[in-house]
């Protein structure tokens, strides 16, 4: 059965059962500690917490989901997929257990004409939470199954949490046993490989807190109703009903084994295990990558850049590894849009972007590996050199760490050298490194706030905003926190020079609250009647639970009490600036798509008052042409005056009005849609914007630079600032011109004279220094001293003498001097304290066993200094003026020797 045809019995089973079909959301969430959506339900943790009424007690959905903690599982085991699609049905309150159990039943061992998937009941085992009973029992009742085929375990594989706090419960997971060619028998406790779990029914009935492993976690309490979440896998499903070893074999990804295959000297499954596992990863991965990328992300050092980094370098290397040398992404992700297309739309009508985007990373890495070659080849000769049999630990660790070379890579390109590598010390250094990592990701988790002290407002509705309509708006007060505890009155007195976070929770706001790159709103919040002297200026506005504004406030005076009614007011000048960076935004980004295309895709961006920044997908740098253009297509539209309009729409009429949405956001059924100019810019958008877009005033770019692969920025001013920045460069333009003495049109070119008089002067002055360190030399040579029938010249030169130069000099004392035994030595006293020294023997010098390369090392001896070079002639460097004197004795002292 083909994965579409999966996908479908899925949807129509538990559609036909009253449940609503709901979209896959994107694998990227709006939840800072969740890098990427790992399960079905995470679209539906608000109705699980009844922080939001679900509009449906039934839902079915088959979730784009990535896993990456297994990645180096992948195709080692037969069953590891970084991503893969979670099939699920939902009961929010409605059905539990037993329905749970009689619905993923049903589906399973319904014959195929049926519907179903026809799988053999026979082969079928269950699992259930330790002592869930209940469980127990309907497993036998509904499906039949024997006490013998029904296991219990404990939290680790039984109980489900995301990992991190919300929603979580006991489950019931179930396998289907692929035979003794698998494994041994005794069921999922003795093998998961052979015994395959293809679905889990959670009973989703608790709240977790937070916890530090998947059997330790706090239990907070029963949520609001019992929940149903489960999740099928459909690769899983897919391997098990087309009969093929492992999932990387279905119809979804062989596919892009078999275009390897044929371009790599060893095929697949021709018995070489290392080389099946490589075409497995590349199969894998490259879904994963092209998902990720759909979904808005792209190549970077941190966060999910960095996991999808990692995926595509993983992929190149097993090609390198497989023999492949040439180029492949482009048509990688060719057959990956063709395969994944039919479930994933997106990838088909987004195809080149996507494929830029990993072709870009697979040449940059390509050159990261040339040059890691490199410094392979310097340390293999450097290890042969001091007569070593193993590259170190820590070269493998750098080329690991800097150039991204796997360990195995390092070993095969050692061997091919003859060389072996230091495994342990590379394991160490690795291990110190995770250590580092896992202090940092704790420090990281200290940082996110404990949301359970809010719960119960947040139970009790949203916030209402008022500040589309008005600046000024009455309120009241419906929580007070300290430092995220709850409080019932807070007061100036005593708070001075008190560093805690004071936060008011209000029903209504007109203050914007940061969200969709847009900063929060500045002003006061005011007490009214006997609390008229309370004041506080509010200085931050974040959303808890996407429903709840905190206003984060300094109290100036008197004192603010749960249940009072105050004034909110926005300070109507910080809004006129925030309207203008908002409203710029929307007009760059239009600017932005008319002169470089429709690839000019928004990757994130952000706006406050008098400034906007706005980050969006292209390859290379804009020309000076391009970015002067995309500053004259902006300003003539805020020159035009359109009206800014603004309203309320479908989410999929307004896409199909054209309107811009940001990647990896998610938005509701119905969205507020801004509107600038008619077609010049329709954005989906909940920010706060200028009324006619002259309001915006003029808007400078400041610059346009690269903040990771495939993704660029631009920084621009609006409204006065704007103007404040010109009349700037025109005040520094103006001083520039008075010191120059021309006027400002004329300076670039005065500039640019006297540039080229400085450069002059300097090779002028470098001409005299030769001259003067020529005839220094020239009496150097008429004074040179004897050391036991040797003429020596050992000088200390001036500063200013590059080494060049001292070769030179070298050359020419050498030549005054005759053909009796003779030796020059000069040392360089630099500007930065460098000691740059060179030596030169003369054949009849030689002839008495003197070497310039010997000497050098004397030298050099003390002034911190190495070098090298032949009998007749050698340099060195050093450090440190102080040893020159010293040097030169322990020269004489060796010629005496000689
Ligand atoms: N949330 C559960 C899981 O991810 C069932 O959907 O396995």
């Amino acid at each position: 059965m083909q994965t579409h045809e999966i996908r479908k019995r899925f949807l129509d089973h538990f559609v036909n059962a009253g449940h609503t079909e709901v979209p896959s959301a994107s694998v990227i969430l709006d939840d800072p500690n969740l890098l990427f959506v790992n399960a079905g339900m995470v679209q539906f943790v608000p109705y699980f917490l009844g922080a939001r009424t679900p509009p449906w007690d039934r839902a079915v959905s088959i979730q784009k989901c990535i896993r990456t903690p297994d990645i180096d599982e992948v195709g080692i085991t037969t069953r590891h997929n970084t991503f893969f699609q979670m099939a699920g049905n939902f009961s929010f309150g409605d059905y539990f257990k037993k329905g749970a159990i009689e619905f993923a039943w049903s589906l399973l061992t319904n014959p195929v004409e049926q519907g179903g998937y026809g799988f053999d009941p026979e082969k079928l085992w269950a699992t259930v939470y330790l002592d869930d009973d209940e469980a127990i029992g309907y497993w036998q009742e509904v499906a039949g199954l024997p006490l013998e085929r029904i296991q219990r375990r404990g939290m680790a594989d039984n109980y489900w949490s995301m990992g991190i706090p919300g929603p979580c419960g006991p489950s019931s997971e179930i396998y289907y046993d692929r035979g003794p060619d698998y494994g041994i028998e005794g069921g999922p406790e003795a093998n998961e490989d052979r015994y395959i779990e293809i679905w889990n029914l959670v009973f989703m009935q608790n709240e977790r807190g937070e916890g530090t492993s998947k059997e330790n976690f706090e239990i907070l309490g029963p949520l609001p109703r019992k929940n149903i979440d489960t999740g099928m896998g459909i690769e899983r499903v897919a391997c098990l009903l087309q009969g093929v070893d492992n999932v990387y074999e279905t119809d979804l990804l062989r596919p892009a084994i078999d275009l390897m295959a044929a371009r790599a000297p060893r095929g697949y499954g021709q018995g070489n295990h290392a080389d099946d596992v490589r075409y497995r990863i590349i199969a894998d991965h490259s879904r994963t990558a092209a998902i990720i990328i759909g979904d808005g992300i792209s190549p970077g050092n941190e966060g999910r850049g960095y996991v999808l980094r990692r995926l595509l370098r993983r992929i190149i290397r097993a090609a390198k590894l497989l023999g492949i040398e040439d180029a492949f992404m482009a048509d990688l992700m060719a057959t990956v849009r063709d395969a994944t297309g039919p479930s994933y739309p997106e990838l088909v009508n987004d195809f080149d972007r996507i494929s830029r985007i990993a072709v870009a990373e697979e040449a940059a890495f390509n050159r990261t590996l040339a040059s890691g070659s490199r410094l392979f080849e310097d340390a293999a000769r450097a290890t042969k050199a001091t007569g070593a049999s193993r590259l170190s630990g820590s070269d493998a660790f750098t080329l690991h760490d800097t150039y991204g070379f796997p360990l195995e890579l390092t070993l095969e390109m050692a061997a091919e050298a003859d060389l072996g590598v230091d495994e342990e010390g590379f394991r160490a250094l690795m291990a110190e490194q995770r250590q580092r990592a896992k202090a940092d990701a704790a420090a990281r988790k200290q940082a996110h706030t404990d949301l359970s002290a809010y719960r119960e407002l947040v139970d009790a509705g949203p916030t209402e905003f008022t500040g589309f309509d008005e600046l000024t708006t009455e309120a009241r007060i419906l929580g007070i926190f300290v430092d995220g505890k709850r409080v019932p009155v807070v007061s100036h007195a005593g708070r001075e020079g008190v560093h805690e976070r004071v936060e008011l929770i209000l029903d209504r706001s007109p203050f914007y609250a940061e969200s969709g790159g847009q900063i929060a709103d500045e002003g006061h919040i005011s007490g009214t009647g006997s609390s008229e002297a309370a004041k506080a200026a509010v200085t931050d506005v974040q959303k808890i639970a996407k429903t709840l504004w905190a206003h984060r406030i300094n109290v100036e005076s008197g004192e603010f009490v749960e249940g009072d009614t105050v004034i909110a007011a926005v300070d109507p000048q910080w809004r006129r600036g925030a309207t203008q960076g908002h409203s710029g935004t929307h007009m760059v980004h239009a600017a932005l798509r008319q002169v470089l295309g429709p690839g000019a895709v928004q990757a994130g961006s952000l706006n406050r008052p008098g400034y906007l920044r706005f980050d969006f997908n292209f390859q290379g740098a804009l020309s000076d042409e391009q970015r002067a253009q995309v500053e004259e297509v902006t300003n003539e539209a805020v020159q035009a005056d359109f009206e800014v309009h603004t309203f309320h729409e479908k989410l999929e009429k307004a896409k199909a009005m054209g309107a811009m949405a940001m990647f990896g956001e998610s938005y509701p059924d119905e969205v507020r849609v801004v509107e600038i100019g008619g077609p010049f810019s329709l954005e989906l958008c909940g920010g706060t914007h200028v009324g006619r877009s002259a309001q915006i005033g003029p808007v400078t770019i400041l610059g346009e630079s690269s903040v990771g692969s495939g993704v660029r920025r631009v920084e621009a001013y609006v409204g006065l600032d704007s103007f404040r920045h010109l009349a700037k460069e025109r005040a520094l333009m103006a001083g520039l011109a008075s010191s120059l003495k021309v006027p400002s049109d004329e300076v670039p070119a005065r500039v640019a004279t006297l540039v080229e008089r400085l450069r002059a002067a300097e090779k002028e002055l470098d001409r005299m220094r030769l001259a003067t360190a020529r005839a220094a030399a020239v009496n150097a040579a008429a004074g040179a001293e004897q050391i036991g029938g040797v003429r020596l010249v050992a000088q200390r030169m001036a500063g200013g003498i590059s080494a060049g130069d001292l070769r030179s000099l070298v050359g020419d004392i050498r030549g005054k001097l005759g053909s009796d035994p003779a030796v020059v030595a000069l040392i360089a006293e630099a500007d930065d304290d460098a000691v740059p020294f060179v030596v030169s023997v003369n054949p009849a010098a030689q002839d008495r066993g003197l070497r310039a390369n010997d000497l050098i090392t004397v030298l050099g001896g003390a002034v911190n200094g190495r070098g090298g070079g032949k009998a007749d002639l050698a340099q060195g460097s050093g450090r440190g003026a102080a040893g020159i004197d010293a040097a030169l004795e322990a020269l004489r002292a060796e010629i005496g020797r000689s």
